[in-house]
């Protein structure tokens, strides 16, 4: 029996296959690698010493994915594949609703069609929108909508799995509200390698420290915080996998949102200070305007994972940048 992971070529997939298979499971990666390299499966397979079926599927073409359950004896789905660009979504919504909730609706007819129903859904702190209080509750109240298309693609998914869980018996849907995963595996192998120019702030300050970039571009310093710049709740990309792993052993029936975050924020200004701890040498950056749709904290209430799941975060910041430093320095 196997792990159906979609996205798995992904930056938080490919990082959840290497725990997977190091913990023993057998896996089988879908991805239509869209918006990640062929190259990630064969670096899994390196740093794992382990091999995998990998179908090179969109998720809009439901007879493929269907023979991805025909040939294979799918026991539970780890769902990741789907656009994930912010500001993309504004600007692409037909696109982020089809791919996204089209693609999850489609997988989700197949495993019903092969009596797969164990998933684990890749859901983000975004549904919880501007209007609820850091740190973030699962109970918080959601919004309609979130904050843009994408995050909006995210509450619909996590209500069509609540409804199909209250439909049928037998159905397990956790759905996993990340905050802001970054870093890298500690091998330099695997890491977030964004195509263009980077939305989020790590990859962004990575590329300044690689010489790609010419400064950051500090979003906003007048914000109602310390020191005035946004505060995020960044974790470890590999305390994420680690998760989802604890989220597959997880024998609750029903539909449960869980946040994956460490419960502690950091403001824009002391992840610039701790990457350039990272990586030896002051950056340049610039004061800028506010980016619109940016509220001035997000945090998670991290402490149903630790209750229901029995996870928490392990790794600091420190080693966030200090891992996507060494990432990025061997990959340029
Ligand atoms: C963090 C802070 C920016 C870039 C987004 C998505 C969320 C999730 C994680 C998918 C903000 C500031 C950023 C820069 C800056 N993705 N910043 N200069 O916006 O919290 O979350 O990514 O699930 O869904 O919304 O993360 O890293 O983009 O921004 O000052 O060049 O860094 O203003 O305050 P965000 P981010």
């Amino acid at each position: 029996m196997a792990i159906l992971v979609t996205g798995g070529a992904g930056y938080i997939g490919s990082h959840t296959c290497v725990e997977l298979l190091n913990a023993g499971y057998e896996i089988v990666v879908l991805d239509n690698f869209s918006n990640s390299e062929p190259d990630v499966i064969r670096r899994i397979k390196e740093l794992t010493g382990k091999d995998f079926p990998v179908a090179a599927v969109n998720l809009l073409h439901a007879p493929d994915v269907s023979r991805v359950f025909a040939e294979n004896e799918i026991e539970a789905v780890i769902h990741f594949a789907g656009l994930k660009a912010v500001g993309e979504s504004v600007a692409k919504p037909l696109e982020y609703y089809h791919n996204n909730v089209t693609g999850t609706l489609t997988l989700l007819g197949a495993m019903r069609e092969f009596g797969c129903k164990r998933i684990v859904f890749s859901s983000s702190a975004t549904v919880y929108g501007a209007d609820n209080k850091a740190p973030f509750k699962e109970t918080d109240p959601l919004p309609a909508a979130a904050s843009n298309p994408y995050g909006t693609t995210k509450l619909v998914i996590e209500n069509i799995l609540r409804d199909l869980c209250v439909s049928e018996e037998g159905w397990s849907a956790v759905l996993l509200r990340y905050f802001n995963p970054v870093g890298a595996h500690k091998s330099g192998l695997l890491g977030e390698r964004p195509k263009g120019v980077p939305n989020n702030l790590v990859p962004f300050i990575s590329q300044v420290a690689a010489g790609r970039r010419e400064y950051l571009n500090i979003f906003g310093s007048d914000y109602d915080t310390p020191d005035g710049t946004c505060i995020r709740d960044y974790l470890h990309v590999v305390d994420l996998a680690k998760g989802h792993l604890k989220a597959l052993e997880y024998k609750g029936a029903g539909a449960e949102a869980i946040n994956l975050g460490t419960g502690r924020g950091y403001s824009v200004l002391e992840v610039l200070a701790a990457y350039e701890k990272a990586c030896g040498r002051k950056l340049p950056s610039r004061q800028a305007e506010r980016r619109p749709g940016d509220i001035a904290e997000s945090c998670a209430d991290a402490s149903k994972a630790l209750k229901l799941l029995g996870w928490r975060a392990e790794l600091g910041l420190d080693e966030m940048c200090a891992d996507a430093w060494n990432y990025e320095k061997n990959n340029i």
